[in-house]
């Protein structure tokens, strides 16, 4: 009798061990989302995740561009499930890494032997070092597009160690930054290759350092307050380009871009064309030229003469609207109390992105064009990038608040819905309530 309840009790508990596992398994998330919350001395885009065991927050600045998740080991790296990508291995070579290196000081996180290295960087002062690629454990919540739901782990998580004095020039608190470009490592394609989801994801950014925007992996619902309006069903697309030449601070020579390029073909100001270098526009044999978008830029930067085109014609647009003195890095400042005000902001002329067609427009309005650089002076939000800048238009973190862009990898195109103010809603409106 004893003999078989113990076997029983065996038998449970092996029964236990086994499903608990499978379990949790199979729960596959169809999606996850990250809180971004916008840091108001940096004017950067700041996500958290979960990494190492035991499980602890890491604050990350979000850069769309970046090549990949990279944190500082230098200073407070503690985790058993650490592990150095060895030489020659699949990591290495889906990280396409080609260097192999030894490191003195260790072993320790970020500092092991015949380990293969990718060059973390600073894409906002545009610093770089070497650093180990690695694996550990990153934990998320999934969602099913209108509310957080049960966490979710990668256990293997690709990344690459940085260095403290990396971090300098970044948001306060801030470990390492948060890259979605468009690589094999990136957050976005890591996270879509470890739950099987689409390879899609979405980037909607609050304008307050007092609410959250969201980052959503996976495809739609992307679902808002008040009425869960699902902002998925209302993307406008255009194809994203791929730049051949890369526009990172460090890389290895043959690599791509990883930033999202996009198309524009002109520029319309209350619906009539600037003249523009068209040339400048498209990108070139080493990579020059073109649109891209980053969180890493705070207002969009524009070559110099399509800066002074774009900033002449709205003055033009404009020109009985007395100016004031301007306020750097600005040059275009007016009266705040000049203007109407509207759901979208300032009532200013419209400013017109036209991409692949004439028909398809992202439009700027007020609130993503006029920055209040004081109670009562407004600014076009606009920056001259000088001569010959790599990239002509860099459209920057000021002009996407509150706007959704859906990043398609799969099929290499960007959804975006323009602002979305118009729809009586904003990006702080995910309910971040949790249900699980
Ligand atoms: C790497 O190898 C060198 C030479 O064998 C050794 O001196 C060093 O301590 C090793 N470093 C680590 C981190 O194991
Ligand atoms: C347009 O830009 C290209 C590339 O910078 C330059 O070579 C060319 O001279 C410019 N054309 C005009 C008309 O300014
Ligand atoms: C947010 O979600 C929670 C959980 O589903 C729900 O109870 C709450 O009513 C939602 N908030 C609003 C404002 O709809």
């Amino acid at each position: 009798m004893a003999v078989s309840s113990k076997f029983l009790l065996f038998t449970a508990l092996l029964f236990f061990l086994f499903a608990s596992p499978s379990l949790q398994a199979s729960f596959r998330p169809k999606a996850l989302v990250l809180p971004v919350s916008k840091d108001a001395s940096t004017n950067q885009y700041v996500t958290q995740i979960k990494q190492r065991t035991p499980l602890v927050p890491v604050k990350l600045t979000l850069d769309l561009g970046g090549e990949f998740l990279w944190v500082d080991c230098d200073q407070g790296y503690v985790s058993s499930s650490y592990m150095p990508a060895r030489c020659n291995s699949a990591q290495c070579s889906l990280a396409r890494s080609k260097s192999c290196g030894s490191c003195f000081d260790g072993p320790k996180p970020g500092c092991n032997n015949n380990t293969c290295g990718l060059p973390p960087a600073n894409t906002v002062t545009r610093t770089a070092t070497g650093g180990e690629v690695a694996q550990d454990v990153v934990s998320v919540q999934s969602t099913n597009g209108k509310n957080p739901g049960q966490v979710v782990s990668v256990p293997k998580f690709l990344f690459t160690c940085g260095s403290t004095f990396l971090l300098e020039g970044l948001a306060s608190g801030v470990k390492g930054m948060a890259g979605l470009g468009r690589t094999k490592i990136s957050m976005s394609s890591q996270f879509a290759a470890a739950f099987s989801f689409h390879r899609k994801f979405a980037v909607c950014l609050s304008s307050s350092s007092s609410s959250n925007g969201v980052v959503f992996f996976g495809d739609g619902p992307y679902a808002f307050l008040p009425n869960n309006i699902d902002i998925s069903q209302s993307l406008i697309y255009t194809p994203l380009i791929l730049n051949p030449v890369s526009t990172a601070p460090a890389y290895f020579e043959g690599e791509p871009s990883a930033d999202y390029f996009i198309g524009v073909k002109g520029i319309k100001i209350n619906g009539k064309a600037v003249q523009l270098n068209n040339t400048l526009l498209s990108i070139n044999k080493e990579g020059h030229g073109g649109t891209k978008i980053s969180t890493v830029t705070p207002y969009t930067v524009m070559e110099t003469s399509i800066y002074r085109a774009v900033v002449n014609a709205f003055i033009k647009a404009i020109s009985q609207i007395p100016r004031v003195p301007a306020v750097a890095p600005f040059s275009a400042c007016f009266k705040a109390k000049s203007f109407g005000s509207t759901r979208v902001g300032p009532a200013v002329p419209q400013i017109d992105l036209v991409l692949q067609s004439k028909d398809v427009i992202w439009t700027i309005f007020g609130a993503n064009s006029m920055v209040q650089v004081s109670n009562d002076v407004l600014c076009l939000g606009f920056v001259d990038g000088g001569l010959e800048p790599t990239t002509s238009i860099v459209i920057g973190g000021y002009q996407i608040e509150h706007n959704l862009l859906q990043f398609d990898l799969a099929t290499s195109r960007l959804g975006f819905t323009s602002s979305l103010l118009f729809r009586q809603t904003t990006c702080s409106n995910f309910n971040f309530t949790s249900t699980a």
